[in-house]
């Protein structure tokens, strides 16, 4: 009689963790309907070393990006040699996993080698030999991963803050259809993959029309670009709902898809008044500019929630232009706005903690669906 009670108590026990289960609220449950929803993932997440971290990832998201792994310096670390490891393991974890799998990043002037725009002898190259490099860079990455990776960051952050083109050494050695060659590249390696373009801080208005003009005429020569990527490493008061509402909507005329590709909020004071995602930019640390150095008030989780909750109202306001939103990490620990712009601060800039549980944010983020707009 005993066994049986036991066993039958047992079984509700069960019954009851699996319907808990079930219902657990995910974000890619809620906004299904509306655009994929998305994390950067590290190495450690994909190669089982953070299993917790793993498991967040695929019980809440259903597209991935590789925070690292795929710029060249880690996937092409030297002119003969590529390292494809990581990567590889990474396209595994989210075929295994059946997430959409976004690649990141081919042509950028950050985290590239210095030995990319350097022939033999330590001289810069020639525009011709440039463009050799680049092609194959492109064909070997993307060509290894054709038909697997759903759309690719061709080039990222090729404009200056007033809108025009940077100065990188792209731009230095090739010219300014070094952006379009590297469309081409990507679009001859894999004729199905989505090709991004994907900067920062595209709600400044000299920015954004910079943006919008690059975009309109690569179109207009027939350029294979299939989507802007606005990152949306935001801040607590910047941009403003009506800000990032106006690019969104400038954003919908250019006849591509738009995507937040990095999105997280930094609520770190700083004594530099300014919106970049550079990371070459650092700050002196400070003490009081680690302020939640132990962990963060219930009063600032509140502040970040709103915030959230007020940035998911526009982007469902958008959901009609909107294919994905993604998260530059899954929780607060692995956030690179714990050493960037000053190192060893403690950031609360995502949706889940460090011990990965949803935080207020999260709630606020959920309950922005009933803005949904039909
Ligand atoms: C930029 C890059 C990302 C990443 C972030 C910060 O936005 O596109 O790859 O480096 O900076 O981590």
């Amino acid at each position: 009689m005993n066994i049986i009670k036991i066993s039958a108590s047992l079984l509700l026990a069960a019954a009851a963790f699996k319907a808990e289960a079930a219902e657990e609220t995910t974000l890619k449950k809620v906004f299904g309907p509306d655009f994929l929803i998305g994390a950067a993932i590290n190495e450690n997440q994909f190669s089982g070393m953070d299993v917790a971290g793993a498991n967040l990832v695929v019980r809440q998201f259903n597209c991935i990006t590789p925070e690292n792994v795929m710029k060249w310096e880690v996937i092409h670390p030297a002119k003969d040699s590529f390292n494809f490891s990581p990567a590889d393991r990474y396209v595994d974890f989210g075929e295994k996993n059946h997430l959409k799998i976004i690649g990141h990043t081919l042509v950028w002037h950050n985290q590239t080698p210095a030995w990319v725009f350097q022939d033999a002898d330590g001289k810069p190259l020639s525009r011709e030999a440039l463009l050799e490099r680049m092609r194959e860079h492109i064909h070997t990455v993307v060509g290894r991963y054709k038909g697997r990776i759903k759309g690719w960051d061709v080039v990222n952050e090729a404009l200056n803050e007033d809108g025009s083109l940077r100065q990188s050494q792209w731009m230095k050695i090739i010219g300014e259809d070094y952006i379009e060659k590297a469309f081409q590249f990507a679009h001859e390696a894999d004729p199905s993959a989505e090709l991004h373009y994907n900067d920062y801080s595209l709600e400044n208005e000299p920015k954004r029309k910079g943006a919008i003009a690059l975009i309109t005429k690569l179109k207009a020569k027939g350029v294979p670009v299939t989507a802007i990527g606005s990152q949306d490493h935001i801040k607590l008061d910047w941009p403003s709902p009506e800000l990032l509402d106006a690019t969104l909507t400038d954003f919908s005329k250019l006849g591509v898809k738009v995507m937040i590709t990095e999105l997280d909020v930094d609520l770190l004071p700083s004594k530099k008044k300014n919106q970049t995602a550079d990371v070459t930019f650092h700050e002196q640390a400070q003490a009081e500019l680690n302020p939640y150095a132990g962990s963060l008030s219930a009063e600032m989780q509140k502040t970040l929630a709103k915030r959230y909750g007020e940035v998911f109202a526009v982007y469902l306001k958008h959901r009609d232009i909107i294919s994905r939103v993604t998260f530059w990490g899954v929780s607060d620990g692995d956030s690179w706005l714990n050493d960037w712009p000053i190192k060893g601060r403690s950031s609360y800039p995502l949706l889940f903690g460090r011990d990965h549980k949803p935080k207020p944010a999260f709630s606020y983020v959920v309950a922005a669906e009933h803005s949904r707009q039909p």
